[in-house]
């Protein structure tokens, strides 16, 4: 059965009716198409593609052209998700203006509705200056990857009154900027339910305990396909590593094994009646020599 678009006032309004939101990275067709398959609501093209997808340290290094060029391969494979892309590191620092013209990309060279920011301070001027423009902007506070090694790092945000205040007014910042949406990333359940109830657009967390109005996590995570370390808020639902790694194995040792390929997998020459009758009969003869 197809689904209908998701639009972000149908999102809005599940905020008031407690229906949760399911939200989930993508960075390619085939993935991007089997989420949205699946019914998740929103696909988001993070950047977390420099550390799941491209082996980076950080998302620092990714680019508004890596972004773009994956940006593109999702849009591909969703119908019915908002797809959301996610401004990488240096993209809206600059000027309004630029984080304009690069959001403007992420509309109209890669397809997608809207654009996700992190939080730094001043970042609430950008957001406002993109939503002036028409463009859906979703906030993202708490945990910031881009700028972690100003925050000590990948690790948990918003533990102290000071930097609880400072997160919960980020976010009703971005809020009033015209966020339609906000990721409140690694943060404490009590701190993310405070702000969820705040918020008056939904609340996204990731890390951030039960009472978000939905979850995101990276699916590379929750397929267990990333393997340089899985933060305590991931729950695997799969071991894709160990099924690649198993197929290939098998893989090789059929070819070693000189069992792949075997008879379904190769091609035939056209042949007469008569020709492929000799053709089976000398195969039958050497079957049964
Ligand atoms: O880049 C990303 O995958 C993200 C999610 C963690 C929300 O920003």
């Amino acid at each position: 059965m197809t689904r209908s678009k998701i639009t972000i006032p149908q999102l809005q309004s599940w905020k008031h009716e407690h229906r949760k939101i399911t939200m989930l990275t993508a960075y390619d067709y085939p993935v991007a198409k089997l989420l949205d398959e699946a019914g998740i609501d929103v696909i988001l093209v993070g950047d977390s593609l420099g550390m799941v997808v491209l082996g980076q340290p950080n998302t620092t290094g990714v680019t508004m052209e890596q972004m773009l060029h994956h940006a593109k391969a999702v849009r591909r494979g969703v119908s019915s998700a908002l797809l959301v892309g996610d401004m990488p590191f240096g993209s809206f620092h600059a000027t309004p203006e630029e984080a304009i013209r690069n959001a403007a990309r992420f509309v109209q060279e890669a397809g997608c509705e809207a654009v996700k920011l992190e939080w730094h301070p001043g970042v609430e001027r950008i957001a406002e200056a993109i939503v002036r423009t028409g463009i859906p902007v979703m906030g993202h506070v708490g945990l910031t990857p881009q700028t972690a090694s100003q925050t000590g790092g990948f690790i948990v945000q918003g533990r102290d009154e000071a930097s609880a205040q400072r997160i919960l007014d980020a976010a009703l910042a971005l809020e009033r900027a015209g966020c339609f949406a906000m990721v409140l990333e690694c943060i404490p359940e009590p701190l993310a339910q405070d702000i969820t109830t705040r918020l008056s657009i939904p609340a996204i967390g990731i890390g951030a305990g039960r009472y978000c109005d939905g979850q995101v996590l990276v699916t590379y995570d929750l397929l267990g396909l990333f393997q340089a370390f899985t933060p305590k808020f991931v729950k695997r639902y799969a071991d894709l590593s160990g099924t690649i790694t198993e197929a290939v194995s098998r893989f090789k040792q059929d070819v070693e094994q000189g069992k792949f390929p075997g008879a379904a997998q190769v091609y035939h020459i056209k042949q007469t009646t008569e020709a492929r009758k000799v053709t089976e009969t000398k195969a039958t003869l050497q079957a049964n020599r």
